[in-house]
Order: structure tokens, then sequence, then C-alpha cells
């Protein structure tokens, strides 16, 4: 099983920004190249801390801090994550590096 993980933010504000819509269609686009999760787990998280920022979408352990994801967006991100393009440069870079940091060092520490 991969330890590769794609979380949606469920938060308060990325909710009323449609991110349970939005993790459907991603985690139906993925399931169709893997259907087991057998390279990726696409997951809900409760909330970045980002929320300004919504909707937040992360990968790890790629550590690509996707935000202000619409609907639009999901394809791109489908792509990125099966390796056949870049992350879409205009939904990274937005959050604070260090509300990114705090997260990845919490999804790095063991629990
Ligand atoms: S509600 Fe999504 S980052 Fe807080």
């Amino acid at each position: 099983m991969s330890n590769r993980l794609c979380y949606v933010c469920e938060g308060g504000d990325c909710t009323e920004m449609g991110s349970g819509d939005l993790f459907d269609k991603l985690r139906d686009l993925v399931k169709e190249f893997d259907p087991d999760e057998e390279r990726i787990k696409i997951r809900r998280y409760p909330c970045f801390g980002a929320c300004e920022h919504g909707v937040n979408v992360t990968l790890y352990p790629d550590k690509v801090f996707y935000s202000e994801v619409t609907e639009d967006d999901i394809p791109s991100i489908a792509a990125h994550i099966k390796g056949e393009g870049e992350a879409p440069e205009h939904l990274t870079g937005k959050c604070e590096p260090d509300v990114e940091e705090i997260i990845w060092d919490m999804l790095d520490s063991p629990y």
C-alpha cells in the first residue's frame, strides 16, 4: 500500500467553498487509474489553517500545497497526481510558508 496521501480540507470555510464536491470528483478521477489505492490515498482533512485560501488540497510526501482550488482545477490536480504533469502553478505558493511547514511537520511525525 502506498504512503502517498492527498488531503482535501473539510473545514468549515473550505466546505462552504464546495470542498465536498471537489473531494468526490478528485477521488473519482484518481480511482480510474488507481482503483485499489495502491499508489495514493485521497482523504479529508479537518483544517489546514489556511482557510482564507480555500479550497485547500495537499499532496504528501510531495509537499505540494494547492490553494484556491476550484472544480476547473480538479483534472489538472488529478493529472499531477498521476505523474502526467507539473503541479498547476497558479494553485501553489499562496499560503504562508510557515503554515505549510506546520502541516508537513505534522504529516512527517509518526502518529
Ligand atoms: S477550512 Fe480549509 S483550511 Fe481551514
